[in-house]
């Protein structure tokens, strides 16, 4: 292979630029030639790349967002996109492509693999939310945001005996939620892998406040939602004055973790060296502290599973 695409698609994640360095440099180091492709897969249907080089990717290891930029394309969900999409690989001479995403891009990428243009997905999504590989690309620095800005909070919700309701992000999963829970000293975490019973928390905070607890931190995944909603009813019940803050986009920027930036260049690395195999439809994951990959129709079909001893360890550390 002498001339391979990259692009960054769905959610931005912090370190996905390390990932698009390593990508670009491995590349030239096995002197094959690299096309950036701006906005996911619009660039692709759009022609709207440029021709990549060592100095494109200078002084931005270090950088959230992504140089590239990002977007979810619907046209390339139906056939003809992923049809055009191909055709435009051929007329750019793109032999093979590196797609830096969650799970739906992946969907995308296999759909490209299977119409001839080899494919290799990058786990690049701050919500950890994909099966076929312990951390994904963004992870460990969203969750260093969330536990900055929750460390913050507590400051003020203790000096007035408060009660903080915090919504972080996750979409429909709670991996941000439950880690953060546990290194914010939360007293409850509410994710959407759990069951949870409002009145259940309720009581658990008028127990610790009549042994002393003097602030209560409660982290809801945006799964869940309805912060205000609980912030209000727990208010009303224990008489805690609570306030609900939702962390929001701010998760997402930022420079990205010695973790993500480390994961994201031996990801960017080793997706390379399959394409320069004409190996291709494969995702990198990491399993223990290792590399992999694994198809990606198979890595689709793969379940996550969920840590149930940390999530239980919030509730008996926390009173
Ligand atoms: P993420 O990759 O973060 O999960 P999305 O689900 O929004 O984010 O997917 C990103 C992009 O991948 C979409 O905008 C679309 O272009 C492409 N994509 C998503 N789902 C599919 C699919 N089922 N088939 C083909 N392409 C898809
Ligand atoms: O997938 C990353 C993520 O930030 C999710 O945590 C969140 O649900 C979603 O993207 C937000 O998407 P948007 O940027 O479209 O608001």
């Amino acid at each position: 292979m002498k001339r391979i695409g990259v692009l960054t698609s769905g959610g931005d994640a912090p370190g996905m630029n390390a990932a698009i360095r390593a990508v670009t440099r491995t590349a030239l180091y096995k002197g094959m030639e690299v096309v950036g492709i701006r906005r996911g897969y619009n660039g692709l249907l759009n022609l709207d790349v440029f021709d990549m080089n060592a100095r494109s990717v200078s002084s931005i290891i270090q950088r959230g967002g992504t140089l590239l930029f990002t977007a979810r394309c619907l046209e390339f969900k139906e056939e003809a996109g992923v049809l055009k999409a191909v055709e435009n690989c051929h007329k750019l001479g793109i032999e093979g492509l590196v797609v830096i995403g969650g799970d739906g891009s992946y969907r995308g990428a296999g759909d490209l693999s299977r119409h001839g243009i080899p494919c290799i997905g990058l786990p690049g999504t701050i919500d950890n939310d994909i099966s076929s590989t312990d951390f994904t690309i963004g992870y460990d620095t969203a969750m260093n945001t969330v536990v900055e800005l929750v460390d913050k909070l507590r400051d003020t919700s203790h000096s007035h005996d408060r009660c903080s309701v915090v919504e972080v992000m996750g979409r429909g999963a709670g991996y941000i939620a439950v880690n953060t829970a546990v290194a914010c000293g939360a007293v409850e975490v509410l994710c959407p892998e759990k069951p949870y019973d409002l009145n259940e928390i309720i009581t658990k905070m008028q127990e610790g406040r009549k042994l002393g607890k003097q602030n209560f931190i409660i982290v809801v995944a945006e799964g869940i939602g309805h912060s205000a909603e609980i912030a209000k009813k727990i208010e009303q019940e224990t008489g805690i004055e609570s306030r609900a803050t939702i962390l929001g986009h701010v998760q997402r920027g930022g420079s990205p973790t010695v973790r993500d930036r480390v994961l994201a260049s031996q990801m960017g690395n080793y997706a390379v060296n399959l394409l320069e195999q004409g190996i291709g439809n494969r995702v990198v994951g990491v399993r223990g502290n290792k590399l992999v990959d694994y198809d990606i129709q198979e890595a689709l079909q793969m379940k996550k599973p969920f840590d149930d001893d940390l999530y239980d360890l919030t509730k008996i550390i926390s009173i």
